[in-house]
Formats: structure tokens, sequence, C-alpha cells
């Protein structure tokens, strides 16, 4: 489990070297190409608009909004960095849940009527800072990701799930203590969500927003419907079933503000569910991941873009189906993702330590970055017409910049989508298009202290290497809880 530094890694030679030794496909370019003909520094053209570069800031979540939902002096702060970033695609800033018991945490944003003025302010934010460092603003594209976090709900308090059910996962009910009896959401409630969500696209559009995100991965409400091989009645069973969701909320939308574009971030493939090897962790130590216990002779109903037979192999078949189906819905943004960071943390967002719920990484964190970028470039070999934004590429830190700037120039994927990065490093774009350099002393290490802290009802954010996080009083509690002082 002794995995090779990135940061031990002297250039772009060292790098290559330690990819040939994991036997994976991943390449990158020698030098970057700063200015206007470096490729991160490309425009692309979308929907009648030129998006002024190739970098995009995922949705990141901070956990630290008010008990109603609306911005917070932290969240505030965080979508300032967004926009002072220089990406030119924002995706979402981050999640808003479309009604409160859809909320991930009792400090999760809600898009209602009564926050207009906060999800404005926070887009004016946003605007103000990147003007100011850039210049310009009519090449930025910005967009709320809309969200219910269905089984992994937790509404209002920090330590009590509220999980809304489409149907029984015999791994992920014992895992979250969902008994049998536990009932799944009708489809009379179904359809109230999806109202929900209708609205808030309109709320969003009418606040100025570009593009609202229809989120379908990461284990919440809409990637739940996707595997819902086993739920009756409209919403389950055929794939046409399990899309119903997502059409009917695009139909709703396209009726009521018909300009405004939609996107869909998609947990593109699933694995079983993963736990720490109770016989290789000690009090200190959690062990190496394991999958949980599956029976090989029986087959997994219960995921989405992995083989029903052998539930750790990836299955893109469905994936392709939903992709055209976007295609025909006319939406071609879309942001790939994969599994959930609550039951398989080390393919969603590869880590050398992991958070307090996770395990030892079961594989060279390298492995999952390359799973990632080479399924992007499946998917974008397939839906040319596609503008397609990828994951997972913090953990290439030193050699990001090398590794992305191979995938736009050779057309793999459209847009670098920064994550955990962006929480330690929020110039980093800026750096990298004007002088094709990096921070090194901002450059995130993958602690997984932004998951930890939230895991145990603390605000996230980057401790280790924000002087602003390190000084609050909610580093010391962190601090605590992981040498086990506290909670
Ligand atoms: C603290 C934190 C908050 C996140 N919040 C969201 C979110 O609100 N919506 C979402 O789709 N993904 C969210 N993610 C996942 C990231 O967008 C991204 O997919 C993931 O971190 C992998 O990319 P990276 O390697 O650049 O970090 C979050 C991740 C972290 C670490």
């Amino acid at each position: 489990m002794n995995y090779p530094r990135i940061s031990a890694l002297k250039g772009v030679e060292a790098f290559r070297s330690h990819i040939a030794s994991l036997k994976i496909d991943l390449n990158c370019d020698d030098e970057i190409i700063t200015g206007p003909k470096g490729p991160l520094s490309w425009q692309y053209r979308f929907c009648g608009k030129n998006i002024g570069n190739r970098f995009c800031i995922h949705p990141m979540e901070g956990w630290d909004a008010t008990r109603d939902g609306k911005a917070s002096d932290f969240t505030r702060r965080r979508w300032s960095k967004f926009g002072e970033s220089g990406a030119k695609l924002v995706w979402g800033g981050e999640a808003f849940a479309v009604t409160e018991k859809g909320k991930a945490n009792p400090n999760q944003l809600i898009v209602s009527d009564e926050n207009r003025s906060s999800i404005a302010e926070l887009r004016q934010i946003l605007l103000d800072s990147h003007l100011e460092k850039m210049g310009r603003v009519d090449d930025l594209f910005l967009g709320l990701q809309l969200t219910h976090s269905g089984r992994f709900c937790k509404p209002f308090r920090k330590d009590k799930m509220e999980p809304a059910i489409l149907y029984h996962h015999p791994l992920l009910d014992s895992k979250f203590g969902i008994d049998e009896s536990y009932p799944v959401l009708n489809d009379g409630e179904i359809q109230v969500i999806i109202d929900n969500y209708i609205y808030a696209a309109k709320i969003a559009w009418e606040l100025g927003y570009d593009f609202v995100d229809i989120k379908h991965c990461h284990g919440y409400l809409g990637h739940e419907f996707l595997s819902a091989h086993r739920r009756s009645g409209r919403f389950g069973g055929s794939f046409e079933n399990r899309t119903r969701f997502l059409r009917e909320i695009v139909s709703g939308i396209r009726a009521e503000v018909p300009q405004l574009v939609i996107g869909v971030r998609l947990s593109a493939f699933d694995k079983l569910p993963f736990k720490p090897d109770p016989k290789g962790g000690d009090s200190k130590k959690l062990g190496k991941g394991i999958p949980e216990f599956f029976d090989k002779s029986s087959i997994y109903e219960y995921g989405f873009g992995l083989n029903k037979s052998d539930p750790l192999e990836i299955d893109l078949s469905e994936t392709m189906l939903f992709l055209a189906l976007l295609e025909k819905l006319d939406i071609r943004l879309v942001n790939i993702s994969c599994g959930s960071p609550y039951y398989n943390p080390h393919i969603q967002r590869p880590a050398l330590f992991p958070p307090s719920d996770g395990y030892q990484p079961p594989e060279d964190p390298l492995v999952g970055v390359a799973r990632q970028i080479n399924v992007v470039s499946a998917l974008k070999s397939t839906f040319p017409n596609i503008c397609f934004v990828g994951s997972g590429y913090s953990y290439l830190q030193e050699f990001l910049p090398y590794v992305g700037q191979r995938l736009i120039s050779t057309e793999q994927v459209d847009f670098i989508g920064l994550g955990r990065m962006i929480l330690s490093y929020p110039d980093l774009p800026r750096d990298v298009i004007s002088n094709g350099e990096m921070k090194r002393k901002l450059i995130c290490r993958t602690f997984s202290d932004c998951t930890t802290a939230p895991r145990n009802g603390i605000i996230s954010g980057c401790f280790p290497l924000d002087k602003f996080y390190k000084n609050l009083e909610q580093a010391k509690e962190l601090r605590d809880l992981k040498s086990g002082k506290s909670r």
C-alpha cells in the first residue's frame, strides 16, 4: 500500500516511467504552452457563446449555508475564489437542494423563492471577482447544480440520515442502517420532486444563470433512478422508466424556460460498494478497501454502468444509451464523474489519504485517475458533439496541466474539471495559462480533510493548505477528531 508520492516524481520523465510501471494508459505533454495558443486557453464554442478557456470549476459544496439554505460568509468567500480562478466554465458552484427535505446536510443551499436574493448575490460575487481578475465576463458560462440527495438526505440534523429511497438496495441499506420496512418514495412523491426541479430551474433562469445541471451522480436521487431495475411502476424497471425522471424534468423546464441550457452531471460507471478490510486496520489506521461481499452466482441489479455479472467491471452500454438520450433531448453539456463518495470514494475522488469514513486506497490512486480519463475519452469519441467535462484530475498534482493539455489537444475531453485542487489552489487556471507554472505549496496532496470534516458535521474547506481554514477553530476540532481526542 506504499504508493509512490507524486510530489517525489521529479519531472515529466519520472512521471511517465511511474505510469509505465502501473501499466495504465495515461499520456501527458512535455511542456505547457502558455498564452492564447495553449490548448488550455482555447475557446470553446457552445450555444452561441465562446467560453473563454478549457478549465471548469466542479461543484464543490461547503456544508456551510444557513439553516434556511442561504449563503454564509464561507459560501461567499468560496464563490469569490471560484470567480477569481479564471476558469471560464463554472459548473454549479455547488449542489443546491431543490427542496428542504432533499438536503444532503442541514447546511446545504436551497433554491427557493425565499432564497432568491442570496442565489443572485452568489452569482454577482462570482462575476465581480472574475471581472476583476480576468477583465471580462462575457466568455464565462455559469450554471447551478440542482439536486435531491435521495438515499443520502440529512436535511435537519447532522447526525441523522432521513433517506428518500427508490428501492431497497441489499448492500447500501445495510451499510446505512435502512431496514426492509422503510418506505420507498411513491410515484406521487416523485412527481412533486420533479416539479421542484422545474421550479428551481425557472428561478435559476430568472436570476441570470446560464444553465442548470440535473444531477445524476454520486448515489443521489437522480443517479439512483438509473439503477432502479427492481422498482415497479412508471419509474423503475426498463431503461425508459428509469430515465422518466430526467425526461419529465427536461420537458417541464423546456415548457417554462425554453432558452435555459440544461446540463447533466453523470456517474458514468459504478462499482460495488467498498469497505475497510476488517483484518487490515487498527485503531489508528483504516484497513485497505475491499468490495462488499457479492455472491458471484447471482446478478447485481443495483448499479448503473457496471457489469451485472461482475459488478467490479465497467460496462458502458447503458451509459451510451443514456448519452444518446441526452443528445435526443438536445442536452449537449455533460460532466462525467463516477461512483459515489459515500460507498466507493477511491474511484470517485482518487486520494492517497482516505476520508474518515473511507479505507486505505486499494489501488494506486493514479489507476483511478486513468480510469475516469479513459472512460471520458471513450464517451467523447462516440459522442463528438457533446461537450464533455472530465473529473478526478486533482490527484495528478504537479502533472495536472501536462495531462490536461494533452487531453484537450487530442480532443479526448472538452474541459478539465477541477475539484479538490481548486479548494487548495484557486489561482491554478490563471497561473497555468499565464506562465505554465504551479505554486508547489498550494498543490492539493489529497489529505481528504475536505471530506472528513463534513462527514463529521464540520464545514468543508482546505484545512491543510488554505491559511484561512488552517486558522479557524474548526481546524483544531478536525485535528482533535483525527487524533481521536473528540467525538
Ligand atoms: C468537499 C467536496 C465537495 C463536493 N461537492 C460536490 C457537489 O456539491 N456536487 C458534485 O457533483 N460533486 C461534488 N464533489 C465532487 C467533486 O466535484 C469532484 O468530482 C471530485 O472531487 C473529484 O475531482 P477532483 O479530483 O478534482 O477533486 C465534491 C467533492 C469534495 C471533495
